[in-house]
């Protein structure tokens, strides 16, 4: 089957047709192509759409891990406790009666808050709610390409300091949420630790720039302390996520989303109380953000 590649109008986002994901990393060839000219191909689309959505893919824990490693070395996913079937693998799951609101519900970029964050993330639908739960993108590239060319230079001469205390520290959010969860969230000190990145991050293959912070790790910018830091911020994220630059993706069972964490961020979206939803996602490493 021939390959069909049918982008997003704005050319952020792409649906992938005609490939066997399974297949294809399972055997070394592919419908008389071989895999790893597959990949090259995949890869180069990937960089160039940024988030890359491939339906009817039914991978279990060991086929996404062989495609995630087709994109990159597995990461590892700090305080998610890992699925039993594959350490690699984490489960995002709500279950039909759970009132807690969903995991990753505010604009991200996956683990920023490490030294060296993830390069791609993958995610896959194993249960779809008949309505809600859609996945939102946001493209930091154009998000960048449209700032005035001074504040484009004022803002290449910053830095941003990263964290998941408010998620992951016994003071966090996941520790003092009193709802019950379907998923088993560790937290820990550990994530008081800070990291300091670029707020204009230049994609390490395409060499584009791209705004590089998000409004859960991000707690503040190291040139400007206090207020002047966390109104830039704001400023900065609502920015990014303005409706322009963000498509929002509809799911359906056995679908898989690749998108580049180092210029993409993302968050999960509600609506579906009363149905179950579960995803299976894992990471490649990534490099120092420069
Ligand atoms: C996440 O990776 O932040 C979760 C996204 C989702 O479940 O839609």
């Amino acid at each position: 089957m021939a390959l069909r590649v049918d982008p997003q109008p704005n050319s952020f986002g792409a649906r992938i047709d005609g490939v066997d994901l399974n297949t294809a990393t399972a055997v070394s060839t592919h419908s008389g192509q071989d895999s790893g000219a597959l990949f090259e191909r995949l890869r180069d689309l990937w960089l160039r759409y940024q988030v890359l959505v491939f339906p009817d893919q039914n991978l279990d824990e060991d086929g996404l891990v062989r495609v995630t490693q087709a994109f990159g070395p597995c990461g590892s996913e700090p305080y998610l406790t890992p699925s039993q079937r594959h350490p690699r693998v984490v489960e995002i799951r709500r279950a039909r009666n759970e009132a807690a609101s969903p995991f990753g519900v505010s604009w991200h970029s996956d683990w920023s808050f490490k030294a060296q964050p993830p390069a791609a993330t993958l995610l896959l639908s194993k249960v779809v709610p008949p309505r809600g739960g859609d996945t939102w993108f946001a493209d930091g590239f154009r998000a960048y390409d449209a700032l005035p060319a001074e504040e484009q230079c004022t803002l290449e001469g910053l830095t941003a300091i990263h964290s998941a205390r408010r998620s992951y520290s016994p003071t966090g959010y996941f520790a003092t949420d009193q709802a019950p969860r379907a998923m088993a969230i560790k937290t820990d000190p550990s994530a008081y630790a800070t990291q300091t990145h670029p707020v204009v991050r230049t994609h390490p293959e395409s060499g584009r720039k791209a705004l590089w912070i998000n409004g859960v790790y991000t707690v503040g910018i190291r040139e400007l302390p206090g207020p002047r830091g966390d109104a830039l911020i704001e400023r900065l994220c609502r920015h990014a996520t303005q409706p322009e630059y963000v498509y929002q993706h509809r799911w359906e069972a056995n679908m898989l989303v690749i998108w580049d964490n180092r210029s993409v961020q993302h968050c999960a979206t509600a609506g579906y109380d009363g149905y179950e939803r579960v995803m299976h996602r894992t990471t490649t490493a990534g490099s120092v953000p420069r």
